[in-house]
């Protein structure tokens, strides 16, 4: 294979073209991820609609199927996910180790069988991932939690409803906590709950099977416990993250992109911050359109939990105002490590000084064309704007991220006028000299399993 390992595949990029057009949002990633996890629970038929075709999807249907769960795959976007024969309650690591999300399987196998044994995740690009106040939280609802080779092990005879305050709104703590206690006795209560519109997506699905919860969206969740759930028919909720990425391809092209099918209050803080740099963004119904400006100004943003600015669009944003005309500071407080993609961004000409959880981004005049490597999902979507806006021909290695949370990337951004192509390129490279023969691949990604 010695011949091979000079050859990747990437995303080419003609930089330089105006976006313009319109896409539909996908179904959002962090709420499939957790509700398909969540299908545990209805021992029985769960019809989904609107899963994004993304590997991370893939990677979770294999998951349950590895717990003894049958799950096939309906034209457009359906996932019929039969949890009945499910009989395990230990993941493989093999599988748990690609996907953070995966650790989301612990509430919904504790409620269930009252047992679950989960390898720990470790941290990933982004900073340590820590599960302290899932684990918390499970004890609290009576369980007992150990570390055992490297898996979080689980247990109660019987969940007991308590009323839980978490240290901090984590995301996935109130996922994996409203999951284990979906039949526990009585009725829990979880303070300081994240309110993002993908927790909130989760819970309607846990009501759809049957369940009882109550309060999310906001600050306080309570859920009754119930003896059963049951199966059911749900469509999840579009992908704002998806959706921003695209509005900021539309705005660093100067161009005119709408998104469809996201409700624009998904969406505030990144319409406010594009606002502000001088973009005109309207919405309607469910749309949103932004026309970019030709030149645009400095913003500050501090990313927060919903609803404020997303550290799932902070990449791209900063992608955006590297080409701004003047400083911005962005302060990231989700994860310790979300600048690791910064350097990537500075081959391109990009000006950011990163101190701690801080970044210093001056505009520069342009951007110009550069191998880059995506470290992680949304790095990803921030070298591939960039590169849209840059002169000249780019090409963006670790397409393994890029298609872990964008579906279809190319071909949507090909219909907005992008000239981008899925590529294999012969390292090292000159660009635009040695980039080999454009071959157009077979995508990487086969959405869902061919089963
Ligand atoms: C979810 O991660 C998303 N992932 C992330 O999206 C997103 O960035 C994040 O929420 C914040 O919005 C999925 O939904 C699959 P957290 P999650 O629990 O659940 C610390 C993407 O690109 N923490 O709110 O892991 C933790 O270390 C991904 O789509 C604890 O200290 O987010 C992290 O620094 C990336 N103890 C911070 O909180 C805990 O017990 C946020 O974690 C739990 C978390």
């Amino acid at each position: 294979m010695d011949h091979l390992d000079g050859l990747r595949t990437r995303l080419v990029i003609d930089g330089g073209r105006r976006l313009e057009g319109s896409v539909e949002a996908p179904g959002a990633k962090n709420a499939a991820l957790p509700i398909m996890a969540a299908a545990i629970l209805a021992e029985g038929e769960v019809v989904l609609h609107s899963v994004p075709r993304i590997t991370d999807v893939d990677v979770m249907a294999s998951i349950l199927e590895s717990l003894g769960a049958r799950v096939r795959e309906q034209p457009g976007g359906t996932l019929v996910i039969d949890t009945a024969p499910v009989n395990a309650s230990a993941a493989p690591y093999a599988l748990v180790s690609k996907l953070n999300a995966s650790f989301d399987v612990t509430g919904p196998l504790l409620a269930r069988f009252g047992r679950a044994q989960v390898p720990q995740p470790g941290g990933c690009v982004l900073g340590p991932r820590a599960v302290d106040l899932h684990l918390k939280g499970f004890e609290l609802l009576g369980a007992s939690v150990t570390l055992e080779h490297g898996s979080i092990i689980a247990a109660a005879d019987a969940l007991i409803g308590a009323d839980i305050t978490l240290a901090r709104a984590s995301v996935g703590a109130t996922k994996n906590i409203m999951l284990a206690a979906t039949r526990a006795k009585g009725t829990t209560t979880i303070r300081n709950a994240a309110s993002e519109p993908e927790v909130c997506d989760l819970a309607e699905f846990v009501n759809a099977m049957g369940g009882r919860v109550r309060g999310h969206g906001s600050s306080v969740i309570t859920v009754e416990g119930v003896r059963r759930l049951r199966g059911c028919e749900y469509t999840i909720i579009p992908d704002r993250l998806t959706a921003g990425t695209y509005l900021l391809a539309g705005a660093i092209t100067g161009g005119d992109v709408s998104v469809t099918g996201v409700d624009p209050a998904f969406l505030t803080a990144l319409s406010d911050a594009l606002t502000a740099t001088g973009a005109a963004v309207s919405s309607d119904g469910m749309s949103i359109r932004v026309k970019g400006a030709a030149r645009w100004g400095p913003v500050d943003i501090v990313t927060a939990p919903f609803p404020g600015f997303p550290t799932d669009l902070q990449p791209q944003f900063v992608a955006y105002l590297s080409l701004a005309q003047g400083t911005s500071t962005i302060e990231e407080t989700i994860f310790d490590a979300r600048f690791v993609y910064v350097s990537e961004l500075a081959r391109m000409g990009a000006d950011i000084k990163v101190s701690g959880r801080s970044a210093i981004v001056t505009g520069v005049e342009r951007l110009k064309d550069a191998v880059v490597e995506a470290p992680d999902i949304r790095a990803g979507g921030a070298l591939v704007i960039a590169a849209l806006a840059a002169e000249g021909t780019s090409q963006i290695g670790g397409l393994e991220f890029i298609d872990r949370g964008y579906e279809f990337f190319e071909e949507k951004l090909a219909s907005l006028g992008a000239s981008i192509a899925r590529a294999s390129a012969v390292e090292p490279v000159t660009p635009r000299a040695n980039l080999g023969e454009t071959i157009r691949m077979p995508r990487i990604v086969t959405p869902f399993r061919a089963s």
